[in-house]
């Protein structure tokens, strides 16, 4: 039976892995460790964590004693990092706290598991590892910077990151990497485009926006709304995680994308073109809208879901023009291809926030509103 520790699992794509790999493998044990941040929400994962193979630990990854004490107490064998502050626009803001979490909150838990699975020495004077153990990095695409209309990113693409979140997380690769080089730590990585899929925090752009049409408010795009993003469902970030802690090279970087790019005006566009659809083909849904204008008969009207909802707004500074992603090396080392299409994963989203709205309500009952008065009303 192989122990996980998994930090970060209240988070997006982190409680999605929780499930994908509680439901995929009943022969492991999973502890997670979150600090429940604005991002984290424990009521994401309260059936997971029910699980007896599961355990929820609140705390933060840069907690040395804590850590360590994890270690002592799990004697773990996979290490499956998503734990980050994850957000461009707040490390804008505030880019300190995503140095201290997203790098040396990694780096913690790299000496950790250092202390915990090095066995000895070999006549080199290298560390010797424990069988079977792995600390595997959940990293991004925008490490690699920006790229103009031609081309993708490769995992040989030089590292070019332009915002405070993405040189987080390039400083969290290079000591991850360092630690293969250095001490011959069994490490791997994976960088992912753009995920979306149940569980999004709505500060993120496609839920954001859903989130705003049923509020009947304007949708912001930045600049001129020709960014592109590689979109890929989140179930198929975990598959991919899945099978590199299991199946993946030490020492690998692996890029995960399923080659879906698209400009953020036309997934807007897309976006209230499904929930109009949605809603037509199943007025039920209609009750989910929190503006509520009454057509003669005294249904409710969705005439206003349409694109003079959208407005252009200030752009992000040091905006990245387009990310796409070149999956050849995982799709071949390890036979990885995405499942979901993206124009069945962005319905099958879309329905989930319709029918998930209590989720959507907890998660933006704190500091919600001023962040996005502050981020929002001064564009
Ligand atoms: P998220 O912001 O939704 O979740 C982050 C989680 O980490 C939250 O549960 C939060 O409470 C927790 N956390 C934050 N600081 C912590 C700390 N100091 N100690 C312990 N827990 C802490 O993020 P996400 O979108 O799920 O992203 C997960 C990982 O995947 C991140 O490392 C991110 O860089 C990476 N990633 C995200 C995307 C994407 O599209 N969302 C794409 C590629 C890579
Ligand atoms: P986001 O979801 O923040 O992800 P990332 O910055 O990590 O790619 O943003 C996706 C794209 O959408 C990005 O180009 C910025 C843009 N965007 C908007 O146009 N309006 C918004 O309100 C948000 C949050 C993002």
């Amino acid at each position: 039976m192989k122990t996980y520790l998994v930090t970060g699992a209240a988070g997006f794509i982190g409680a999605n892995y929780l499930k994908y790999i509680l439901a995929k493998h009943d022969d492991i044990r999973v502890v997670v460790l979150d600090a429940l941040t604005y991002a984290g929400n424990l009521g994401t994962i309260a059936k997971d964590i029910d699980n007896e193979r599961c355990f929820f630990v609140r705390g933060d990854i840069t907690n040395q004693e804590l850590v360590d004490r994890l270690f002592g107490e799990y004697k773990f064998d996979y290490i499956v990092n998503f734990a980050a502050e994850s957000h461009v626009d707040r490390s804008i803001e505030n880019p300190q706290l995503f140095l201290m979490t997203n790098i040396l909150g990694t780096q913690n838990l790299l000496d950790a598991a250092r202390r915990a699975w090095v066995t000895g020495k070999d006549e080199h004077g290298y560390p010797t590892w424990r069988k079977g153990v792995r600390f595997h990095q959940v990293s991004t695409d925008e490490v690699y910077g920006s790229l103009d209309e031609n081309g993708y990113f490769t995992e040989e693409t030089p590292l070019c990151p332009h915002s405070p979140y993405s040189a987080s997380k390039t400083g969290a690769d290079m000591i991850v990497m360092a630690y293969f080089d250095t001490y011959k730590m069994p490490v791997t990585i994976t960088r992912c485009s753009n995920n979306y899929g149940p569980y999004h925090f709505p500060e993120k752009l496609i839920p954001l926006i859903i989130k705003n049409i049923l509020e009947g408010k304007k949708l912001p795009v930045y600049g001129d709304g020709s960014n592109v993003r590689d979109w890929l469902y989140v179930d198929d970030h975990c598959k991919a995680i899945d099978m590199v802690v299991n199946k993946g090279t030490n020492g690998e970087v692996y890029n995960v994308g399923g080659h879906n790019e698209k400009t953020n005006l036309e997934i807007v566009k897309l976006t209230i073109a499904t929930i109009h659809k949605l809603m037509s083909d199943q007025p039920e849904y209609r009750n989910v809208l929190k503006k509520k204008v009454k057509n003669e008969d005294g249904t409710l009207s969705i005439d206003w879901i349409n694109d003079d909802l959208i407005s252009f707004v200030k752009d992000r500074l040091g905006h990245d023009q387009r990310y796409a992603i070149d999956p050849t090396r995982i799709s071949e080392a390890l036979g990885w291809t995405p499942e979901t299409m993206f124009e069945e994963g962005i319905v099958k989203t879309i329905e989930w926030y319709l029918n998930n709205q209590e989720w959507v309500n907890e998660v933006t009952s704190g500091d919600y509103q001023k962040y996005y008065d502050e981020m929002y009303l001064k564009r």
